[in-house]
């Protein structure tokens, strides 16, 4: 495969004009400094110090040390030709937010958009003392939070994302405890989940008073839920699930409900008894956007339920299984195809809502050539597939506005630590050095070119 193509004549595959290309990262995987300018504590700080929470015992520090090198950071960003940088705002920093006026400001004069979302999960461990996000209060003092970062950013910002996955910051961290707080209780996620969104509500409002101008939506994980067979049973598990991991967030932020299905379902987790009546107009705000993460899509059977704290509550008994796809370093398979299949249904079951990945990208073990060099040639092959699925998608109609690769830098992955590289740019965490892998240089000729070549046989 070439690295960047050739020549404009060669593109073959073109994205809309003003296709906004760029890269993304949170606070809590780059930043490192997690003790500077009044920074408090946030639960991940807390879960790292757990034993045997996070890979190795790794946590925060050093990150990449972004909050030192953003300068660095921003040029090298440059350098590729990235226009949109997605990053998140920390909010144990609301102490002081200058970081963010000096890393915006500092976008801005090289050109690249700034993009940020409030919340890409590093609640300040203090508000998870009094429940988290069990509490409806959090929301609350989460519209607070946004008040304040918009007054400070406002309009200087390109585009305002409220939340980052908040599946993942309800089911993984108060489901089955493999994020940060830790806690395993279906109930607790289920308050989480619904308070998240109330969160997200109300935030919106706020960043209409604050920005009324900039667009402003929610980043979801999304994933395409196919049955195993065309058996009842399997129908059935599809159908919860997708409602467990895509409706419950799509519905009441765009419909303004949840679906009967799922509140029937989760009855039993007591959804209905943490709604308040006019909740679910607060959660319906119109937004101007809605950013997609796509990293898979889920094939799933019925089964015999298993035991154990679950993230997907009344569903130990439905099955993941695998379709047979190469798979990255995570152990997710490689599906291009569901990226297209996603953003058709999306821009079909919502017509007229402008739709952006905001990420997608892939880990693979990387390892330097005697030159120096990374030649990420799978990542490459990845990133190649989904940009050619997302532009499958366009040409089927579907309102693609932008792509956001996952991720600028090597970071903390979560749970799994630093071991897992998704970065266009390598890290190495003891002297924070990068190195633009091939991937990145490849991005680069692809946002030049604004398209892809036609593909090799
Ligand atoms: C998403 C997260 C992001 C990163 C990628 C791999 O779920 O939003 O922070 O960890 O997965």
């Amino acid at each position: 495969m070439s690295v960047v193509p050739q020549a404009s004549e060669s593109v073959a595959l073109r994205f809309p004009t003003g296709f906004v290309w760029g890269a993304a990262t949170a606070s809590y995987q780059i930043e490192g400094a997690t003790t500077l300018d009044g920074r408090v504590d946030s639960i991940w700080d807390e879960f790292c110090r757990r034993p045997g929470a996070v890979a190795n015992g790794d946590s925060g520090e050093p990150g990449a040390d972004h909050y030192r090198r953003y300068a660095e950071d921003v040029d090298l960003m440059s350098s590729l030709g990235i226009g949109a940088y997605r990053f998140s705002i920390a909010w144990p920093r609301l102490k002081d937010l200058s970081f963010y006026d000096r890393l915006v400001d500092s976008l801005l004069e090289k050109g690249i958009a700034p993009w940020a979302t409030l919340y890409h999960w590093d609640l300040p461990q203090s508000l998870e003392e009094a429940g988290g996000w069990t509490n409806r209060v959090t929301a609350y003092r989460f519209a607070e939070y946004a008040s304040t970062v918009v007054g400070r950013l406002g309009d200087r910002v390109a585009g305002w994302l409220t939340l980052n996955e908040p599946w993942c910051a309800a089911f993984l961290g108060y489901g089955n405890g493999v994020h940060a707080p830790g806690v395993r209780d279906s109930r607790a996620a289920v308050a989480a989940a619904h308070h998240l969104l109330l969160g997200h509500g109300l935030a919106m409002s706020e960043i209409r008073a604050g920005a009324p101008d900039v667009p402003a939506g929610i980043t979801l994980n999304l994933f395409p839920v196919r049955p195993a067979t065309g058996s009842e049973a399997d129908a059935d598990a599809a159908r919860r699930i997708d409602g467990l991991q895509n409706r419950i967030f799509l519905n009441p932020v765009l419909r303004g409900e949840y679906d009967a299905d799922l509140l029937d379902d989760l009855a039993p987790y007591g959804l209905q008894e943490v709604i308040q009546d006019t909740d679910l107009k607060a959660i319906n705000q119109p937004i101007d956007l809605l950013g997609v993460n796509y990293y898979r899509a889920y094939l799933v059977s019925a089964g015999d339920p298993v035991d154990g704290p679950s993230e997907w509550p009344g569903s130990s008994d439905v099955r993941f299984l695998q379709s047979g796809h190469p798979k990255t370093e995570m152990d997710w398979e490689v599906q291009p195809e569901g990226l297209t299949e996603l953003l058709v249904s999306l821009s079909r079951e919502y017509p007229g809502l402008p739709l952006y990945v905001t990420e997608n990208g892939a880990a693979y073990p990387d390892t330097f050539t005697e030159d120096g060099e990374i030649r990420d040639a799978e990542r490459i092959a990845f990133l190649d597939g989904h940009l050619r699925a997302a532009h499958s998608a366009v040409e089927q109609g579907a309102d693609l506005r932008g792509y956001f690769c996952w991720t600028l830098l090597d970071n903390l992955e979560w749970a799994w630590g630093y071991e897992k590289r998704f970065g266009l740019v390598h890290v190495d965490f003891d002297t924070q050095k990068r190195t633009p892998k091939d991937s990145a240089r490849w991005y680069s000729g692809v946002i030049e070119h604004n398209g892809l070549p036609a593909a090799e046989d």
